[in-house]
């Protein structure tokens, strides 16, 4: 009896935390219900950089404060209603190391081109199904994603 309430209790918080930590670890898409389309498409997806425009990002060593601070205003409007700075889960996961879960290319592609990561890549798709919301498109700008990651960047680094 112990050992299955403690079992129980393992797994649930085991889905917790690769909502609100690292997703890589969280249960594996196998499923999709896109599966047959998607089928040729993710033969050639590429899961290090994601789809769409971003293909190479060029970064300075450190984060450039302008950059980060434009990055502050967006996030503050559009994503600080679900995406909180720390680790911790709010709707979508926190954001903390969240670039090191993902490269910069893959960090604009999803930012901007949500619709299709979510449903191509193995990682949103297994965010989605702990997180069970769908992130909708926030129409930034090239400049607004650039500048993001660079707030992202900055908040990792600080922490
Ligand atoms: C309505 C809630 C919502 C808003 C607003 C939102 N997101 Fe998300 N976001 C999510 C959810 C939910 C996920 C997990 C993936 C999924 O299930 O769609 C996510 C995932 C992400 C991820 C991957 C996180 C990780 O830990 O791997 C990034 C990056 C991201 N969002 C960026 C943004 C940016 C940038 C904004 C603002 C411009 C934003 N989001 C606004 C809900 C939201």
């Amino acid at each position: 009896m112990k050992i299955n309430t403690f079992w129980i209790a393992s797994v649930v918080l085991g889905l917790l935390s690769s909502c609100s930590n690292n997703s890589s670890s969280g249960p594996t898409a196998s499923t999709t219900d896109a599966s047959t389309s998607a089928a040729s498409t993710s033969a050639n997806y590429d899961s290090v950089r994601g789809s769409g425009k971003f293909k190479h990002i060029d970064l300075q060593p450190t984060p450039q404060p302008t950059l980060v601070a434009a990055g502050k205003s967006v996030y503050e409007l559009k994503c600080s209603a679900c995406h909180k700075l720390t680790g911790e889960k709010l709707v979508g996961p926190g954001w903390l190391g969240v670039t090191n879960r993902h490269t910069p290319e893959w960090i604009m592609n999803f930012a901007t081109n949500t619709d299709e990561m979510i449903d191509k890549d193995p990682k949103a798709q297994a965010m989605l199904q702990v997180c069970m919301v769908r992130m909708p498109n926030q129409h930034l700008s090239d400049d607004d994603a650039r500048n993001i990651l660079e707030f992202m960047r900055n908040n990792d680094k600080d922490k």
